[in-house]
């Protein structure tokens, strides 16, 4: 029987985008195209299972074995620290880690500083590497409202074109780290099945390298 290769793909525009190179890679599974709520998409002869997951959760399947590979926003990697290979820049998904405030907002360093984010280890590293006390304020989402409220000074985001932090007038004051798509792959999985993933890996690293010229 052929060896499959299990791919956790994230659910949305990127991992759409990251399907149609797989494809090209020789990787195809037309069926993944088909609308419906299915989230599972095999092409047995091609040897290769797909499943779309939360985009935050890809790397849980990757890191438990659940799925050989798969790919994962940088954003998500430095935050929650998967025990997994990060084999590959996919060069898309691009945006940047930024610290952004009111337009008006003057650290006061004499106080803690109030953090609002999702990505509280990378905020953490970050204020830690400059020496300030923070005191973090973990959020699920819309953390563009916390400065605007006065539940936080800062915040800790995404941010990609920066049309949200323009619409809720904040500005950028520091960038942290610029983001990007990784492929990732479970360390053991990568072990079995190193034929196929280092095949894949060579023609998506073709195909990065055709975007970049
Ligand atoms: C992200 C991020 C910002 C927004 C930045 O949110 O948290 O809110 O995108 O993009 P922009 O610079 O192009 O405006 P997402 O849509 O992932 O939703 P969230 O509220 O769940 O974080």
């Amino acid at each position: 029987m052929k060896t499959m290769l299990n791919v956790a793909l994230p659910k949305g525009r990127l991992g759409e985008k990251v399907y149609d190179m797989f494809e090209k890679a020789g990787y195809p599974c037309p069926s993944i195209k088909e609308s419906g709520r299915k989230l599972i998409f095999e092409n047995e002869e091609r040897g290769v299972r797909y499943f779309w997951v939360k985009p935050s959760d890809v790397a849980i399947y990757v890191e438990r074995g659940a799925a050989d590979i798969g790919v994962a926003g940088k954003d998500i990697l430095l935050e929650y620290e998967p025990d997994v290979y990060e084999l590959l820049d996919l060069n898309t998904g691009k945006c940047r880690m930024a610290v952004a405030a009111k337009k008006d907002f003057r650290d006061d360093t004499g106080r803690t500083l109030r953090v609002a984010t999702k990505f509280s280890n990378i905020a953490g590293n970050y204020y830690l590497s400059k020496g300030r006390d923070i005191d973090i304020i973990h959020l699920n989402g819309s953390i563009e409202i916390a400065p605007i409220l006065g539940l936080s000074d800062v915040i800790v985001d995404i941010v990609e074109t920066g049309a949200t932090l323009r619409e809720n007038d904040l500005v950028v004051i520091d960038t942290i780290v610029p983001i990007s798509a990784r492929l990732i792959a479970n360390k053991a999985g990568y072990k079995f099945k190193s034929r196929e993933i280092d095949g894949l890996l060579r023609e998506l690293n073709a195909q990065t390298e055709a975007e970049n010229d």
